[in-house]
């Protein structure tokens, strides 16, 4: 039986450079739109099969002046369960904190479900259920 950290150690990790794009999202006071960059990044088996994708943004939160923003990670149905989700979080965490160490926070839609909450809570993210964001500091 592998440990958990062989199992993955093949897999590749890279950004999907397609799906990069513009986003524009919407302050009240005053009133504009302000753009700000999604970046997403796959994690591959060697034969290139995409095994799940995340999706971040590093000038989210320009107006607070840090922080980086997780908009969303999405492993393919018929691949969960396996730990793949798990091995992105930490290596687009890691790939974030490489780039600057700032606090990671990603909110949670109205649709996010309890099972959810409980999966970033137990890789690290803090927050309540009741509350729109989850975060995760950097290590020192
Ligand atoms: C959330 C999501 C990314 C998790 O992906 P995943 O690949 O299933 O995640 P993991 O396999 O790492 O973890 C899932 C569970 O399987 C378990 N698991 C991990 N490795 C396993 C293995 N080899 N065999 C069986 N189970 C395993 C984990 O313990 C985990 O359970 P836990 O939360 O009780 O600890 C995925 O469910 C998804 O894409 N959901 C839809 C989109 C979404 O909700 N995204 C989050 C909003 S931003």
């Amino acid at each position: 039986m592998l440990e958990p950290e062989e199992q993955f150690i093949n897999l590749i990790f890279t950004e999907i450079p397609d799906l990069r794009e513009t986003r524009w999202r919407m302050f009240d006071e005053p009133p504009k739109e302000v753009p700000y960059t999604v970046v997403a990044y796959g994690l591959y088996r060697q034969d290139k099969t995409l095994l799940g994708i995340c999706y971040w943004s590093g000038d989210y939160f320009q107006h607070k002046g840090e922080g980086w923003y997780l908009a969303d990670i999405n492993v393919p149905e018929h691949f969960r369960e396996n730990g793949y989700g798990t091995e992105l979080l930490k290596r687009s965490c890691e790939k974030m904190w490489s780039e600057k160490k700032e606090i990671i926070v990603l909110a949670r839609s109205g649709a996010t479900k309890k099972r959810t909450f409980e999966w970033f809570k137990k890789r690290g993210f803090e927050g309540n259920f009741d509350s729109v964001y989850m975060w995760q500091y950097p290590p020192n």
